[in-house]
Order: C-alpha cells, then sequence, then structure tokens
C-alpha cells in the first residue's frame, strides 16, 4: 500500500499514522519527525531545518525533497509506505511524481483529513508529545495519567516548539496558501478520498479503512 496522508497542522495525521502503518506493517516517512530527529542530533539537515520550523515556515524545497528521496529508496519501503506531511507544495508534489515514476511505483490513494479551523488551533495548543516514543496526547481530551509522563513508555511528554502562540496561526495560513491547492491536484488524479476528521480516533480510522482501494 503506497499512501499519502493529506490535512491540514493538527488533522491528525500522525494519529492516524500510528494506526495505519500498524495495520500495513509500512513505514511512516513523516518528513515533520525526521526534521524533529535531526534537530534532536544536532545534524546538518536538523541545523538547516530547525529555523523554518521554528517560524512556521516550510523548510525549503530541496532540502525536503533530498530526504524523502532517499528514504523512499530504502529497502523497508519496497512492500509500501505511508506518507505524512510531504508533499507540501506543487513542487515537491512534482518531484514525487517524478521519483516514482522513476521508481515505478504507483500511488493508492491520497487520504485528505478535514478538520475545521478553530478544533485545529485547539488540538494543536493542547497536544504532547512523548519524547521517547511519539505517542500523542492532548492535555484537554486524552492526557497522560501522570503529568508529563508517557503511559507507555515512561518517556518525558513536552510541548512541540511550534505548538505555541503565533506559530500555529503561521502554520496554518502556510497550509491554506501552499498545501490546500494539492488537494486539488489528487483529484484529479482519481487518487483523492476525502475524510471527516472531526470524528473519533477510531472512527476516523474506520472511515479511512472503508474508503481505501483493496490491492
Ligand atoms: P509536521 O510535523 O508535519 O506538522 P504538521 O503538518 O503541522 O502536522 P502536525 O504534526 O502538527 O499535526 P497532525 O496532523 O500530525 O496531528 P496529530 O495527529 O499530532 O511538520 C512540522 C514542520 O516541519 C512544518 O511546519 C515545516 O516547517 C516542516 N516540514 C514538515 N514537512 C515538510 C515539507 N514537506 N516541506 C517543508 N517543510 C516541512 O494530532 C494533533 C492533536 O489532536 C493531538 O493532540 C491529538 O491527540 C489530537 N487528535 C488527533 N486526532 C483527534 C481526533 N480524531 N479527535 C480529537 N483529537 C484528536
Ligand atoms: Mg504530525
Ligand atoms: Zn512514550
Amino acid at each position: 500500500m503506497n499512501l499519502i496522508l493529506m490535512g491540514p497542522p493538527g488533522a491528525g495525521k500522525g494519529t492516524q499514522a500510528d494506526l495505519l502503518v500498524k495495520r500495513f506493517g509500512i513505514p511512516h516517512v513523516s518528513t515533520g519527525d525526521m526534521f524533529r530527529e535531526a534537530i534532536k542530533n544536532g545534524t546538518a539537515l536538523g541545523l538547516k531545518a530547525k529555523s523554518f520550523m521554528d517560524a512556521g515556515g516550510l523548510v525549503p524545497d530541496e532540502v525536503t525533497i533530498g530526504i524523502v528521496r532517499e528514504r523512499l529508496q530504502k529497502e523497508d519501503c519496497r512492500p509500501g509506505f505511508l506518507l505524512d506531511g510531504f508533499p507540501r507544495t506543487a513542487v515537491q508534489a512534482e518531484a514525487l511524481r517524478q521519483l516514482l515514476d522513476d521508481l515505478g511505483i504507483k500511488l493508492d490513494a491520497v487520504v485528505d483529513i478535514k478538520v475545521n479551523r478553530e478544533n485545529l488551533v485547539k488540538r494543536l495548543s493542547g497536544r504532547l508529545v512523548c519524547r521517547q516514543c511519539g505517542f500523542t496526547y492532548n492535555t484537554e481530551t486524552s492526557p497522560p495519567a501522570r503529568v508529563g509522563v508517557c503511559d507507555r513508555c515512561q518517556g518525558e511528554v513536552y510541548q512541540r516548539s511550534d505548538d505555541v502562540g503565533s506559530t500555529v496561526e503561521k502554520r496554518l495560513s502556510v497550509y491554506e496558501e501552499q498545501t490546500a491547492p494539492l488537494v486539488d491536484y489528487y483529484a484529479k488524479a482519481g487518487l483523492l478520498k476525502n475524510i471527516d476528521g472531526e470524528q473519533e480516533v477510531d472512527k476516523v480510522f474506520a472511515d479511512i479503512m472503508q474508503a481505501l482501494p483493496v490491492v
């Protein structure tokens, strides 16, 4: 299964990706997670990405396309992959089309998760993430049992540096300007599956499973 998960910041891409990759046994290719890992490890990639991310903007296309190209050519992506947060610009979508063509890979579906802006802001400002296992919580709707400690692995639970103040608004605007137009691009390609992301996590997952083609 070769999938793209689209949707604005806070739509639940990461949350659904966790469930989907378990179900299909495919790798979760999240450019945001790759950048955060690079920042944590202090690599050159991390240094390049950090200022763009903290400002709520996009990391330059050539950097982002480069890491995805490398990642999709790894052996573990042979049985399929789940792209989360890529492509995000028209240039990235075109580069992905070219890359998949070169590799002889066909996309099976592009899942677009829709959530209204007010809820997105609420979700992002309440989000907490485990530093160790990456599991996502929400202070309002699904807090960890002990403050600051992950239920699953006892790791430290923290707030992403781009989930604060005006950065959230900035990310939502960047999404509207640069990424939302891609929904149309994939609709025209006949790949788009529209999903109502305002429902409970399990129901969103069930709707995605139902929308996916049998492969
Ligand atoms: P990235 O990490 O991709 O962030 P994002 O797209 O802004 O999306 P999020 O991770 O914030 O939200 P999500 O949809 O995964 O929601 P989640 O499941 O966590 O990118 C970060 C940055 O990296 C970018 O701003 C950019 O700078 C850079 N970058 C990344 N990719 C790039 C690219 N291709 N090009 C250039 N730059 C790039 O859920 C959110 C919250 O809601 C959680 O608290 C969760 O518990 C809760 N929640 C989830 N589902 C539900 C539900 N159904 N009901 C109620 N609450 C829910
Ligand atoms: Mg995410
Ligand atoms: Zn954890």
